[in-house]
């Protein structure tokens, strides 16, 4: 019987697990769900142990769709959810909820070892800031204001590395997702001594790191039990979900950069060496390809925005959509067709929710500059998406600073699906703008990762080029120009503002 892969997204709100055939096609896939818990302001935590049900039910489903038994899977792939901290104790018993990615507890904590480690030396060795979300500042709270917690822990896992300890018994995490805990040597793919010190945190409680597509683990007779699965079945190391992500949309080549107009946006580029942003405003990370990096800027509210502006001033056009059977969106699309590139005028600040690259601010906020009595509704439709399009073309230009060139770029997400955005996407960005034929993101990725680490592809470049295809969706036109002109009055903005936005965050505290 031909072999299966089986690829599992451990997400922030569902698990999604999906079973592909060697060739890349799609079998089956389900995505059993869960909440996350937001317990105080700012706080987002997670029961580790919904993962693990979700996981469980998602491999047997999956399984039943596709009239597939144990035995045909031959490997399994991680993907997950990056940043939480999932803290066990001696006897592998969770201790705590995880404190999420989405998590900003912990400003102080990342003052702290900022302070102590140094801004410059830690940019060196983790290729990024420690930001809120990161895994080693959650760890100094939870000594802080936990102790008892802390006393008691023996081991700090990721959430996907969780699944893999539930699935296996193996304390293992790959180079991806260890990248963002501000504990690994990024250009070095290691666990940093300075940095493990300078946070107070045991070598013992790290797992063993390996490269994405190394077999890291086995799964064990229970797991099999519950799952279907067979016992023994290998456990590639598998990919953050951003990396997995990559992977599975083919962004594992110099040259190609991706654009993620999701919720969030994310402006993501696989390069050979390793590069970083000298102010850390990119990430700078091991990819999911051995032995390469990735640079990545996250836009915290990306296409959010324009679903901001339906539910705020949208109403007319979702009874509209209603009646008539179409898409809300596509309504958009002809209402910002109506006016013209640059929108007469009217820019769109897209930070509705603090924002992350290129301005790390939480107090950022959005804003309508330019407003007239000419502008109306459509007007302000075409500004939110110009607005969100700049905001991610500010990560593409970092990347290109940084020495990453792109013959094409390849969009995805939700915004992705509009003929009309793609076209504003390639024009603003100067670039051709592709679309890939895989739509199953990470849990994808975690896939192809499975087939490489089992033999059945040679290298990840392979997978991809075998079970992914890519098309050229739009090329740069006459609007163009315009957006050239209006770009450089986007970027003066957030400057010109950043004071005032400060100050009014702090009266509505
Ligand atoms: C990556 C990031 C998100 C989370 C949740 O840095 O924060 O992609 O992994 O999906």
């Amino acid at each position: 019987m031909a072999a299966c892969f089986l690829g599992l997204d451990v997400g922030t709100s569902s698990t999604k697990v999906l079973l592909i055939d060697v060739s890349g096609k799609v079998l089956a896939s389900d995505a059993p769900e869960y909440p996350f818990r937001t317990p105080r302001p700012l706080w987002a935590e997670a029961d580790p142990e919904d993962w693990w049900k979700a996981t469980v039910q998602g491999i047997k489903t999956v399984l039943a769709k596709a009239g597939k038994t144990g035995s045909d899977v031959a490997g399994i792939g991680l993907s997950g959810q990056m940043h939480g901290l999932v803290m066990l104790d001696k006897a592998g018993k969770v201790l705590r909820p995880c404190i999420m990615w989405n998590d900003q507890r912990t400003a102080a904590e990342c003052a702290e070892i900022t302070a102590k480690i140094g801004r410059e030396k830690i940019l060196a060795i983790t290729g990024n800031p420690v930001l809120p979300g990161f895994t080693a500042p959650k760890v100094l709270w939870v000594k802080k204001n936990e102790p008892e917690v802390f006393a008691k822990c023996a081991k700090i896992l990721l959430p996907k590395d969780y699944i893999r300890y539930r699935m296996s018994g193996a304390f293992a995490t790959e180079v991806s997702d260890a990248s963002g805990m501000s504990l690994l040597d990024v250009p070095n793919r290691k666990w940093s001594k300075e940095m493990l010190a300078g946070c107070g945190i045991p070598e013992s409680w790290m797992a063993t790191v390996t490269e994405s597509t190394e077999i890291s683990a086995k799964l064990s007779p229970e797991a099999a039990a519950l799952t279907g699965l067979v016992a023994g079945t290998p456990i590639a190391g598998g990919g953050g979900d951003q990396a997995a992500q990559a992977v599975g949309c083919g962004i594992v080549e110099e040259g190609v950069i991706s654009a993620t107009f999701g919720t969030s946006g994310v402006v993501f580029a696989h390069s050979r060496q390793y590069r970083a942003e000298p102010d850390g405003r990119l990430h700078a990370f091991c990819a999911a390809v051995p032995g390469e990096w990735h640079m990545m800027g996250v836009m915290l509210s990306a296409a959010g925005s324009l679903q901001w502006l339906r539910d705020a001033l949208g109403a007319e056009e979702v009874a509209k959509a209603k009646a008539t059977g179409r898409h809300v969106y596509s309504l958009f699309d002809e209402m910002a067709a109506s006016v013209p590139a640059g929108s007469d005028g009217l820019l769109f600040l897209p930070y509705l929710s603090g924002e992350r690259a290129p301005h790390p601010d939480p107090y950022a906020r959005g804003a309508f500059i330019g407003l007239t009595l000419r502008h109306n509704k459509s007007h302000m439709v075409r500004a939110v998406m110009e607005g969100i399009t700049y905001g991610m073309l500010d990560s593409v230009e970092l990347m290109r600073t940084a020495g990453i060139r792109s013959k094409t770029i390849v969009a995805s997400g939700g915004g992705a699906r509009s003929p009309f955005w793609r076209q504003m996407m390639a024009d603003a960005f100067e670039t051709p703008i592709a679309l890939v034929n895989a739509t199953e993101g990470a849990a994808y990725g975690g896939a192809l990762l499975a087939a490489v680490g089992t033999g059945a592809y040679p290298d990840v470049r392979s997978a991809a080029k075998a079970c992914i295809a890519t098309t050229v969706a739009a090329n740069p036109g006459p609007d163009a120009k315009t957006y050239a002109k209006y770009y450089p009055r986007y970027r003066a903005l957030y400057p010109a503002l950043k004071d005032e936005f400060r100050a009014i965050a702090d009266l509505n505290k």
